[in-house]
């Protein structure tokens, strides 16, 4: 019965501008069912997953993955603005505190007990260093012993979208919604969320490539309050593919940072992201368009 029900929801998704927009604010399946439930259709994960594939399955809803970008020579490896600089993002401002969301099912005592220093300070060796390839290993055979996937390990950090049951959901639903079709005003085509993380004091994301989802992905990124110490703040890290070198970019309220993930294995885009301070901090990924520089009328 309930695969009935997802297939009549998905029938129902499909018909509707409004509801396709919002199957793009969503980055998990727990989402998609919430969403269901909400439009009064009753269903399970393992439905969703069967009706996905007899409905339509060229063109499943929800996180899809970025069409392989034509082979090109990246020179630049980010680009970062203030996201009040960029044409059309008025309204994405006014979003933000609808979308910087603290779910009250996250446990921030349990959360902070996670916190493993030798884990954070991997973030301070090159992720293709001898010394970063040994400690990873040993990681993984620690976790593997323990029946865990290793891979977990790499988070330390809240997936919003896996939060559906806090009171605050539904409005951040539909700011997640209105973000999007505010972007896709923006750059003139459909726009998706890749992913809506918030990371609480002391949390990071440890070193890693995004390889399977190539392209150019958007994050909007902002915090509680100012930094009072420039020294001290958020950073995202990057290994530059050319030189070797460790780029560290220190953050700083309402920025837009650009940048383009690779599968070429002599480009992947090694990166990681800590919050060392007790600043909260939140960042909405976006898949964007190829041309979005031009497309948002922004000098190449
Ligand atoms: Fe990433």
């Amino acid at each position: 019965m309930s695969i009935e029900s997802c297939t009549d929801f998905l029938r129902t998704a499909y018909a509707s501008e409004e509801l396709m927009r919002t199957l793009r604010a969503m980055t998990g399946p727990k989402e998609i069912i919430a969403l269901g439930r909400r439009h009064g259709y009753d269903f399970h994960l393992g439905d969703l997953a069967t009706a996905s594939m007899s409905f339509a399955p060229e063109s499943a809803p929800g996180p899809r993955p970025a069409a392989s970008p034509p082979p090109s020579e990246s020179v630049f490896y980010h680009h970062e603005y203030d996201i009040a600089d960029l044409p059309g993002f008025g309204d994405i401002i006014d979003l933000l505190p609808r979308l910087k969301v603290q779910p009250d099912t996250v446990d921030l005592a349990r959360f902070a007990d996670r916190y493993r220093e030798e884990d954070r300070a991997s973030t301070d060796l090159s992720p293709v260093s001898q010394e970063f390839r040994r400690w990873q290993n040993r990681v993984e055979r620690e976790e593997s012993a323990r029946g865990a996937d290793p891979q977990q390990r790499g988070f330390h950090l809240v997936n919003l979208d896996e939060h559906v049951d806090h009171s605050g959901y539904d409005s951040y639903l539909d700011a997640k919604s209105a973000a999007v079709g505010a972007l896709e005003r923006a750059f003139g085509t459909e726009v998706r969320f890749s992913g809506s993380m918030w990371y609480p004091p002391s949390s990071y994301r440890l070193w890693h490539t995004n390889e399977t989802q190539p392209g150019w992905r958007m994050y909007l990124i902002d915090f509680d309050a100012p930094f009072t110490d420039p020294e001290h703040t958020t950073f995202f890290r990057y290994l530059h593919p050319r030189t070797g070198e460790l780029v560290t970019l220190r953050e700083r309220p309402r920025i837009a940072r650009f940048f383009k993930i690779e599968q070429d294995p002599d480009r992947l885009f090694w990166h990681c992201i800590v919050n060392p301070t007790q600043r909260h901090r939140w960042s909405f990924g976006f898949v964007v368009p190829d041309d979005w520089r031009e497309r948002l009328g922004l000098p190449a």
